[in-house]
């Protein structure tokens, strides 16, 4: 039954994105498709006084500019606006809907045209007076200003009588910018009218999210409006809220009658979601044997004026550290900003970054080995919950990554390793992220040929879905992987949960094989109409499916082939439909962990940092297919060493708006950063998670990874870097 899952199957869309056959959001060509340009506010706080868009709608080519004056008709409750992942406290934005201006970079105007340059031209014309009001965008400013949010991590003992007592202590603060996800792909929708039906296609992680809000926002019937989106070019969780351009696409469609795509600028997309600034206060204390007695996490992170969005960022020292005596808090300061939305292991990537950089620190301050120190405290329950795992091979994580790293040859002494003028630090993390699964439906269409359909409405936003639904398709169905096609991000297809969360996997091969089971019932069934069935009187949960023919695993003689159990049935294909069972038993936790180890080598004079190799060992369950699992962790490892070396938005705060909103100046790892990455998986069989043992890779790779190479730059230079990114004016000794 496994031929495919845990094989290295490459991706079976790969062949369609190489060669442009698979369609984005922004290039579907339609005929008489009409080009939208925004035309953002360049305030952050104020209100429209007048929009003169006399001059824009001179220019030839231009067919109409919407403003929040004259568009269609939207709805005016707040709880039409609020999509699946919308934060529960506040009040969504509604684009181009009333003249108040709550953040720099918001749509005021959208200028509609025969093509896209024209509109753009256009654009630049059209002038907006703006009543300013007072404004602020710094979260260091307003600190004082923060309130407290609830979150489920209840305290423990007396964290501050423990810490106060302990032998050994470290508090201190870390910082992690404001980050943005840019994905390659821009933002982009086209709106298609046809006989009053509205399609969409979309960039987004939800089509049917997408489909509900435009629902709500137009007061149209869920069977007018279709959305898809099946392949995207990056979300890492911008793409899980509806954006503001498939709004705006859909008013302009709905204006004209006619199709409109509006495609984001890359400096525009930094007025969408990103990952809110955090000030993250640890305060750890240790009997001097290493036993940990106490421990706070405090965060402080941004939101905006509008809606209250936060992630757990404090909660995952309790998943990892044995304490009898913790507090955790979470606060948030609201800023004249966009709302921040969940990037890549939200909370998880901010807040282990500051836990595992203090559990460093604590062991410098113990004389203790870091690694050594972490299995000293390891947990192997959580303890907000008191409950065990369901799995945690994290021990396994530690010893194999290690090994593999190297890491008893390590030198504790900070700036006592060297090669040549480079000093060399090695430092070590722990990551640790949820193994969820949502209710999600899966149709499978088996057809008489040995062919089979197997669809969700699930996007693809690059992880593999495609890739392993088709894997565990073939298998279940004892199919060729050729003889499956996959369909994806499509709102018609049966119910899916938004791509994110690192759930989709779980929750969807969970659904392929109650699906497959139904398959198999159907086929059994049929089969037994024949006159004189070999398979007569056998079990459904005796059969199974292999190489295009059901069979008694009892009695492997007795089989028929799927066309002649088809024939027998006079059915040409059997179509079902099942969902998976998320399990809702609450004896145990549910995570996912990995053991990151980073080398750094930095120059003495220069300060110039480069990180010379990572191995991160994960513990995530099944692994489905080795090269889209090690893919998912590689790429998490990238963008730790973004976070922790170059990425950092740069506002001006005169103005509230981001100086270096382009991917030139806000600095992502390229090539010429990355070195050696090393990824493990360690071996994690786990029944209990889910009936296949699927516990998702999606975001996990990115957890620790800042920590590790933070921790590895103050055992290089013996300076300890709290607020990221870690930048070479920042380790550069001045002596
Ligand atoms: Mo992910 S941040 O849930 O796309």
């Amino acid at each position: 039954m496994t031929a495919y899952i845990g094989s290295a199957t490459s991706r079976v869309d790969g062949r369609a994105k190489v060669t442009g056959e698979a369609r984005y959001a922004g290039e579907f060509s339609i005929g008489g498709l009409v080009h939208g340009y925004v035309v953002e506010s360049t305030i952050p706080r104020g209100r429209v006084v007048r929009i003169d868009a006399t001059e824009a709608l001179a220019v030839s080519g231009v067919i109409d500019v919407l403003t929040h004056q004259n568009r269609p008709p939207m709805a005016d409750k707040d709880s039409a606006y609020k999509d699946e992942t919308a934060p529960e406290k506040g009040a969504p934005y509604r684009p181009l809907y009333d003249d108040v201006i709550r953040f720099s970079g918001q749509p005021l105007a959208l200028v509609l045209a025969d093509d896209w340059e024209t509109a753009r031209i256009a654009a630049s014309m059209v002038k907006i007076e703006y009543k300013k009001e007072p404004h602020t965008t710094d979260l260091h400013a307003q600190r004082a200003e923060a309130f407290t949010v609830d979150k489920p991590e209840k305290p423990r003992g007396d964290a501050a009588k423990a810490l106060a007592a302990a032998a050994v202590r470290h508090e201190a603060e870390y910082f992690i910018p404001t980050e943005y996800h840019n994905p390659m792909e821009l933002f982009a929708s086209t709106a298609v009218w046809d006989d009053d039906h509205l399609t969409v296609h979309d960039k987004t992680q939800g089509v049917q999210n997408v489909q509900q809000y435009l629902c709500g926002v137009f007061k149209m019937k869920s069977d007018e409006v279709s959305v898809m989106s099946p392949y995207m070019g990056g979300g890492f969780g911008s793409g899980l809220r509806p954006q503001y351009q498939v709004v705006l696409a859909v008013l302009g469609a709905l204006a004209l009658k006619r199709p409109v795509r509006v495609m984001l600028t890359r400096a525009q997309m930094y007025a969408l979601g990103y990952r809110p600034a955090t000030i993250e206060r640890l305060a750890l204390g240790a009997n001097g044997d290493g036993t940990l007695v106490s421990m706070r996490h405090e965060a402080i992170a941004v939101t905006s004026q509008f809606e209250e969005f936060s992630r757990n960022d404090t909660g995952w020292g309790n998943l990892l550290y044995k304490t009898p005596n913790a507090k955790f808090e979470h606060k948030l300061v609201k800023l004249d900003v966009p709302t921040p939305c969940d990037m890549r292991a939200p909370g998880a990537a901010t807040g282990v970054f500051a836990l595992e950089c203090a559990m460093d620190e604590l062991a410098v301050a113990l004389k203790s080995d870091p690694m050594h120190l972490r299995l000293q405290c390891y947990s192997d329950r959580h303890q907000g919950e008191d409950v065990p795992y369901t799995s945690k091979q994290l021990r396994e994580c530690y010893r194999e990554g290690a090994a593999s790293f190297g890491w008893d040859k390590r030198n504790a002494e900070p700036r006592s390793m060297r090669d040549g003028s480079d000093l060399v630090g090695w430092g070590m993390a722990t990551g640790v992220w949820e193994a969820l699964q949502m209710p999600a439906t899966v149709r499978i269409v088996l057809s008489a040929n040995g062919h089979a359909e197997v669809s969700t409405a699930a996007s693809d936003i690059g992880t593999g879905t495609y890739t392993i639904m088709a894997q565990v398709t073939a298998d279940m169905l004892g199919l060729p992987i050729e003889n499956i096609s996959v369909r994806l991000g499509d709102s018609t297809l049966p119910q899916c949960p938004l791509e994110g969360g690192s759930w989709i996997a779980s929750s969807v091969c969970n659904a392929i094989a109650n699906t497959a089971r139904a398959v198999r019932a159907d086929l059994l069934k049929i089969a037994n109409k024949a006159k004189d069935s070999p398979l007569a009187g056998v079990d459904v949960g005796d059969v199974a499916l292999v190489d295009g023919k059901i069979f008694s695993k009892r009695d492997a003689g007795r089989s028929m082939t799927i066309a002649g159990a088809m024939l027998a049935g006079k059915a040409d294909r059997i179509t079902c439909e099942e969902t998976n069972k998320p399990n809702e038993d609450k004896s145990h936790a549910r995570n996912v962990h990995s053991a990151v180890f980073a080398e750094v080598k930095v120059d003495e004079e220069l300060g110039i940092i480069r990180v010379t190799r990572v191995v991160n060992a994960v513990a995530a369950g099944r692994i489905l297919n080795l090269k889209t699992a090690r893919s998912q962790i590689m790429g998490g490892v990238v963008w730790g060493i973004g976070m922790a070396l170059h990425e950092e938005a740069l506002h001006d705060h005169r103005f509230g708006r981001v100086m270096n909103a382009n991917i030139a100046e806000y600095h992502v790892p390229v090539n010429a950063d990355i070195h050696d990455i090393e990824v493990i998986f360690v071996d994690e069989q786990d029944p209990l998670v889910n009936p296949l043992g699927i516990k998702g890779l999606g975001e996990i790779g990115i957890v620790g990874v800042a920590a590790a190479i933070a921790n590895a730059v103050y055992h290089a230079t013996g300076k300890r870097v709290r607020d990221l990114p870690i930048t070479l004016d920042k380790v550069i000794q001045f002596d």
